[in-house]
């Protein structure tokens, strides 16, 4: 079960934390908050329910079962977060994983990779919702003309996930036969990780697909519900938005937990693009956003903890721990006679970034620095489903508070028409 732990807001004192009383005023808004979502129609919170697609990725990983020694994830932003942070996630932290992601055109990328990779023991999932990415395109194109030029079928080294009707790669899918999984047209990229942009990757490597799903399904219960108590999405999001009424417009996301520092990443990207907006929903320019940083725990207390007790009070530091991280290991007693070392006599390295989380966030509420804490088991599917459900929802929410579209990205927009731009032959 994940829970919300918020206390330390209401003992931080000087107008920089948060009552409960004002958190209650904003309860009365849920239930308008959650039409507003509705009337978006919007796929984040549905698509968790598609028995269908589930169905053909269970069915796609047991045909690929066994043939493939690499899966070469292609792909960028929202195609490509969420599958980084499962493999981290689910994944053992030093056996290297079979499943590699090339978010990036970097030259290097691609010529190390080739190095890395056997062609014909590859499988390409090529993932672009829009089906017009440069970054991905390119890629796309450089491995399948390698793969054609080494004489391998390309249906049997790719997979594209895209939007179902639009777009140049579903164009290529359909022409060249070449399996497909669809990204709902209600999915936006950074939203899209329950979909097969984030299941198929997940199958692959032979996680559990149902528990993910199951967990984020019990914080969509959450989300839907009016009742204040349950809605955990809705009590984040409201602490998000009153924290940067009272100037803390940076958001820390801290997980005490090494194989969750790449949900920090996904997480990143979602608050960022989403909230970060020029102009409101009627068209006036309010230039908002909350900037997000990530921190990981107990390496960043060597690092930026200094900053975050001491420097500007404009955080809300939000810290994600793990009760159950790993069974316990023992920190050997090997010089019992010196009493500088006696704080670590018969502990373990569980009970040791227990404790320092524990320090981390006293000595911020001390120092008036706002901080919540979401608490879950243990790193599983069942809690990474529920974690990215429950930054999804109130990420929704947040939209709601601050009346601007949560669900767009004109400024990448620009960016990447920019480049086109200047790429073009006629440009001079
Ligand atoms: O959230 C988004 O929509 C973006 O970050 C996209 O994921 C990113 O730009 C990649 O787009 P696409 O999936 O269309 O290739």
């Amino acid at each position: 079960m994940i829970k919300l732990l918020t206390e330390n807001l209401s003992r931080i004192a000087s107008g920089h934390g948060i009552t409960e009383v004002e958190i209650r005023e904003k309860e009365g808004l849920i239930g308008d908050y959650l039409k507003k979502i509705e009337a978006q129609n919007l796929g984040f919170y549905k698509v968790i329910d598609d028995k269908e697609m589930t169905a053909e990725i269970r069915s796609f990983a047991e045909t690929s079962s066994g043939k493939y020694s690499h899966i070469v994830v292609l792909g960028i932003g929202g195609s490509a977060l969420g599958t980084i942070c499962i493999v981290q996630s689910l994944s053992h932290l030093f056996k290297p994983s079979k499943l590699i992601v090339a978010d990036n055109i970097d030259p290097v990328i691609i010529k190390e990779l080739e190095d890395t990779i056997e062609f014909e023991k590859t499988l390409f999932i090529v993932v672009t919702k829009s089906g017009s990415t440069p970054e991905t395109l390119s890629q796309f194109f450089y491995f399948k003309d390698k793969c054609e030029k080494a004489g391998l079928p390309v249906r049997e080294h790719f997979v594209i996930i895209t939007d179902p009707e639009k777009g140049l790669l579903r164009k290529i899918a359909d022409i060249e036969n070449i399996p497909s999984f669809e990204v709902p047209v209600t999915t936006g990229g950074r939203f899209s990780v329950l979909t097969a942009v984030g299941l198929l990757p997940a199958a692959l490597i032979g996680s559990d697909t149902e528990s993910l799903l199951k967990g984020a399904r019990k914080i969509r219960e959450n989300f839907l519900s009016e009742d204040p108590e349950k809605n955990l999405p809705f009590r984040l999001a409201a602490i998000q938005y009153l924290s940067y009424l009272k100037g803390k417009k940076i958001n820390v996301i801290i997980p005490y937990a090494q194989k969750l520092i790449k949900f920090a990443d996904w997480y990143r990207q979602l608050l960022a693009e989403s909230i970060g907006k020029k102009v409101d929903r009627e068209g006036n320019v309010v230039n908002v956003g909350i900037t997000p940083v990530n921190a990981l725990g107990a390496t960043d207390q060597h690092s930026q903890s200094q900053l975050y007790n001491e420097g500007p009070n404009d955080k809300l530091h939000i810290f994600i721990k793990v009760n159950d991280l790993a069974p316990l290991v023992h920190i050997p007693n090997l010089y019992p006679d010196e009493l500088s070392l006696t704080y670590l006599n018969n502990i373990t390295f569980n009970k040791l970034i227990e404790t320092e989380m524990e320090g981390t966030v006293q000595a911020l509420t001390q120092n008036d620095r706002p901080n919540i804490t979401i608490e879950i088991e243990r790193v599983d599917e069942e809690a990474l489903g529920g974690l990215f459900m429950l930054f999804e929802c109130a990420t929704a929410f947040l939209g709601e508070f601050f009346n601007i579209n949560a669900f767009n990205q004109p400024g990448v927009e620009l960016s990447k028409q920019i480049t086109k731009q200047l790429l073009s032959p006629n440009h001079d």
